[in-house]
């Protein structure tokens, strides 16, 4: 079967075996099945965060858990419990739409429920570790459901417990996030406030945050239906704060994020616009025109062009500042 309508790099990859899996029940046996146990196992999401560079000798797993249900409710919060297979962007909508405020500025990322805490996907001051209550994930070994709560999943900027020492080992089923009924707007990132300005919105609402995330991500990010992309390819690189002043002297205008004293975060999109690659294309692939942190398949690109791109980009940005930027896409 092939990938391509399941990865939106939009890469031709084949697996050997593909199963979609819509209950837990489902997804025990499939692991259960002697035939399948000796394979490989990908399990997908939405497949927002891959690059695939072959085809796939194994099982795919596609998980469509659904469902969404209030599992708590007091004065102040809400507790909507969430399938891993629902779609991120409709999760939102129906928040926003009920008024369950937290999630608003993470508007229009692709992926799904499940594949969300795994790489903690932050956007416009908001990560989802700020409003996540707790996990349900099936322990690959046991096959027993497991809860992880906000400490046991180690979250980092685009960082959890499930990209490091628990890789491989759980598959996450289900997502309850803890809202809130009285909203505390974040609108501290620069775009948003110019956004709502040119929206001419004088009364904030999470609907009026979520509408300016989507002009946002609408101007700048390319739709993965019209051209293929896995969003941000790279991480923002942090560095010490010597080496930033150092490097401020070449580079004056260099953009910084505080993380604490001794370091900062830099925009990797600046640095590879200055290194001169944006709207950078070789054939079928190349680097996007409005945002120089998304590496694009126009059509019929290949996942191994994709990477060595993404090799080039990486060198040149050793070569002009001396830092190492590191993927945030998952190699296949
Ligand atoms: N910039 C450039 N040139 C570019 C792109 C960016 O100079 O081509 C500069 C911008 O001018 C700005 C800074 O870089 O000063 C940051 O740019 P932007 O606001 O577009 O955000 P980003 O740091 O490039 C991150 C996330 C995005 C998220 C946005 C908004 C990462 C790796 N990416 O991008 O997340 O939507 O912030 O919060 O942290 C994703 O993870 O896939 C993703 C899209």
């Amino acid at each position: 079967i092939s990938l391509k309508p399941f990865n939106t790099f939009g890469l031709e990859a084949s697996a050997q075996y593909f199963v979609e899996v819509s209950t837990v029940e489902d997804l025990k046996k499939i692991l259960q099945n002697p035939d399948f146990k000796k394979l490989d196992k990908l399990f997908l999401g939405g497949g927002s965060n891959l690059l695939l560079t072959k085809d796939y000798e194994g099982l795919v797993v596609k998980i469509a858990l659904k469902g969404i249900e209030k599992v708590f409710e007091d004065e102040n919060h809400i507790h909507i419990h969430a399938g891993a297979g629902e779609i991120w962007h409709q999760f939102v909508m129906y928040c926003v739409e009920n008024n369950y405020a937290g999630i608003e500025n993470l508007s229009l990322i692709p992926g799904t429920v499940g594949a969300a805490p795994m790489q903690n996907i932050g956007a416009y001051g908001v990560e989802i570790k700020d409003v996540f209550q707790e996990l349900q994930a099936l322990n690959l070994e046991t096959l027993e459901i497991e809860t992880f709560n906000l400490i046991d999943c180690q979250f980092g900027y685009r960082e959890s417990v499930f990209k490091h020492t628990l890789k491989g080992k759980y598959v996450i089923t289900a997502v309850t996030f803890k809202l809130n009924k009285v909203p505390t707007f974040k609108i501290a990132y620069g775009d948003i406030q110019k956004t709502l300005a040119e929206m001419n919105i004088t009364e904030l609402s999470i609907k009026a945050i979520s509408n300016a995330v989507i002009a946002i991500r609408k101007s700048k990010l390319p739709d993965p239906a019209e051209i293929g992309n896995s969003g941000s390819f790279f991480k923002n690189p942090e560095i010490s704060l010597t080496q930033y002043q150092k490097l401020l002297i070449d580079f004056p205008t260099l953009p910084s994020y505080p993380i604490n004293e001794t370091t900062v975060k830099v925009p990797a999109g600046w640095l590879i616009e200055q290194a001169g690659w944006k709207g950078f294309k070789d054939g079928q692939i190349g680097v996007h025109a409005r945002q120089a942190l998304v590496l694009v398949n126009y059509g019929g690109g290949n996942g191994n062009d994709i990477k060595a791109l993404a090799e080039k980009v990486q060198q040149s940005i050793v070569d002009k500042f001396g830092i190492k930027l590191s993927p945030e896409v998952n190699y296949i």
